[in-house]
């Protein structure tokens, strides 16, 4: 089979979807890669690595997709991507499945077959597959580093010959697996952490951190079976407020991570609070791209509301290109190694629980 990376074509993707690691791996498994020429370019990754372990460079895109059965990328194929794609190629990456359904149409009309790597079954056997843990993990760092970079103020208690220098405080709110990363982080710079979450069993975590949980005053849970968030109740959304609302006067920086599968961001600060803040503040919204936990924040842009800065950031992964790549690229081929032959095929067993539960198109239809 044949195998193609092409480099992505997203503004401000740093990240490419296979390093000369995993080439390697494909190769010795008997199969034909191939990658665009400077493919790796962002993510520190030359061209001399990937043919050293035994791609081809392809300086054109027609040369790069002929006949290509399988094709990895970060993003889902952008328009101009599609005329090169053969009908039956099978494309990974991550589809944006839940938020994107309609595009997936597209991908159909093509003849594709997708596995959107973002819908993996979040059970033992996928977490060495799950790009959205290992891609959140890297983002949650990135946020925090961002955040105290923006900042006007340092992060550690610091007591000095000229006078002390108190910690500063960060409120984390949405403690999954990037806001968890993050009040790891924050602790590591000696920062002072609060952070809150709707499903009870965060508080253990966060506790276990070293962060304060920040209490919301229920009983109620909004957990899904699957370990997600599902939305709050009006009345718990009234008394979260609150306690956000509380907590934010006294905070330095705050990292929004909230996120509601196939739903819209909650919105968890509003104008009034920003208002309420300390001047200077500085907000991560990593939800930015699916709404926004902050009112007012825009994906890839930053704006100043009521003296806080609000960093609106979605992929805060391609900040560290090199990890973000490697281990999206492991993700991959953790995924497609265990259907692998010694023959340069992969034989996609679509019985299996993985394989069905990421297939979002087969053979021209939408299966999500
Ligand atoms: P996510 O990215 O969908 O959401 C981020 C966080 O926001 C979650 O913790 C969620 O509870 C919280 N949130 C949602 N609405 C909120 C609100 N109104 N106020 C405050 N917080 C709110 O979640 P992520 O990080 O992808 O993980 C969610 C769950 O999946 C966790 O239980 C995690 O442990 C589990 N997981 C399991 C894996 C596995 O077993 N393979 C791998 C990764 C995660």
């Amino acid at each position: 089979m044949i195998i193609s990376i092409p480099k992505e074509c997203i503004d401000g993707e740093t990240r490419v979807a296979a390093t000369p690691e995993t080439v390697k791996k494909f190769v010795a498994a008997g199969m034909e890669v191939r990658i665009e020429h400077n493919a790796g370019e962002n993510a520190g990754y030359t061209d001399a690595e990937y043919k050293d372990s035994g791609a081809i460079i392809c300086e054109a895109p027609a040369e790069l997709y002929n006949n290509a059965d399988i094709i990895l990328k970060i993003n889902a194929p952008q328009e101009q991507e599609l005329p090169f794609i053969k009908r039956e190629a099978i494309v990974l990456a991550n589809f944006q499945a839940l938020a994107d359904k309609a595009k997936l149409s597209i991908y159909a009309k093509a003849g594709l077959t997708c596995f959107a790597l973002d819908l993996m079954p979040r059970i033992s056997r996928a977490q060495s597959m799950d790009i959205l843990s290992s891609q959140s993990n890297l983002a949650g760092y990135a946020a925090v580093l961002e955040a105290f970079n923006t900042l006007n103020k340092a992060a550690p208690l610091m007591m000095t010959a000229a006078g002390t220098v108190p910690p500063a405080k960060v409120l984390v709110l949405g403690a999954g697996v990037a806001g968890l990363q993050a009040i790891a982080t924050a602790k590591r710079l000696g920062a002072q952490v609060f952070a809150s979450d709707v499903r009870p069993a965060v508080k253990e975590q966060v506790e276990s951190l070293g962060a304060k949980f920040v209490e919301v005053d229920s009983n109620e849970s909004f957990e899904t079976i699957g370990g997600y968030a599902k939305e709050t109740s009006e009345e718990y959304k009234r008394k979260q407020a609150q306690a956000v609302a509380e907590q934010l006067t006294k905070t330095d920086v705050a990292i929004t991570t909230a996120l509601i599968p196939g739903k819209k961001a909650p919105i968890l600060i509003t104008k009034k609070m920003l208002a309420a803040m300390p001047k200077g503040a500085v907000i991560i919204d990593m939800a930015a791209a699916s709404g926004g936990n902050v009112e007012g924040s825009i994906n890839a842009q930053t704006v100043e509301l009521g003296g806080v800065k609000i960093i609106g950031n979605s992929n805060l992964a391609a900040k560290l290109p090199a990890s973000a790549s490697a281990l999206f690229a492991r993700n991959i081929y953790n995924f497609l190694a265990p259907m692998m032959d010694k023959k340069g095929r992969i034989n996609f067993n679509f019985d299996d629980e993985l394989v069905a539960g990421t297939c979002a198109v087969r053979n021209g239809e939408v299966l999500k």
